[in-house]
């Protein structure tokens, strides 16, 4: 069975939790689509040549879920030709037999526009700061600057700008429990499978 579930959203909506619930759930792989343009970015050099050379193992190095790791990422990400080299791996994994969920920020508008279920996960700023900053503690107002810092570079950039796929469903996490949008994201899958 090949069926797709592409989770976009802004930084710290709570994609990557809801994606690996809804994938346990349906026993699907999950693929974190943002660890690869955070390794891609972590590894210095050259972005591009980083970006075409990325193995297994620059996923697994330590520090890519820090703030400035994030930066970095959204900085190679908006390179053209980062985004090329890694739409192959991404477009493969999203057809793999068996079920797949990624999140990220262009899966259902550039990777997976086909995908069976399309997911737009977001939140408010100040909600989406709270969460992040309770993962990396520090100085809450500068984990705030950076989030709007970092929305402002993905939503801005000409290539795959984040925004909601046509059709996507969206899912506001502002006033919601992880169990209430996990709750909803399973049930718009089980909605979809139904009407297959
Ligand atoms: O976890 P969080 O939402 O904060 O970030 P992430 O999903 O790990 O993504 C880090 C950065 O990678 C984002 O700010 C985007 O600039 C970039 N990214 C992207 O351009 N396209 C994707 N499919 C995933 C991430």
């Amino acid at each position: 069975m090949i069926f797709t579930v592409a989770i976009d959203g802004p930084a710290a909506a709570g994609k990557g939790t809801i994606g690996r619930a809804v994938a346990a759930r349906f026993g699907f792989a999950h693929l974190d689509t943002g660890l690869l343009y955070r390794a891609v970015g972590a590894k210095g050099g050259d972005p591009v040549a980083a970006a075409e050379g990325l193995a297994t193992a620059d996923l697994e190095r330590d520090g890519l879920r820090t703030l400035a790791a994030g930066q970095a990422a959204s900085r190679v990400a908006a390179i053209p030709q980062v985004r090329a080299a890694l739409v192959e791996f991404q477009r493969r994994f999203a057809r793999r037999e068996g079920g797949a969920v990624l999140d990220g920020r262009d899966i259902g508008t550039v990777i997976c526009p086909e995908a069976e279920v399309k997911l737009y996960v977001t939140a408010s700023a100040e909600v989406r700061a709270h969460r992040r900053w309770l993962e990396v503690g520090g100085d809450e107002s500068a984990v705030l600057a950076e989030v709007h810092e970092r929305d402002a570079r993905d939503m801005g950039r000409a290539d795959a700008p984040l925004r909601a796929a046509e059709g996507a469903v969206v899912l506001d996490t502002s006033a919601m429990g992880i169990e209430e949008a996990v709750g909803r994201a399973i049930a718009v899958v089980l909605e979809r499978m139904e009407g297959r």
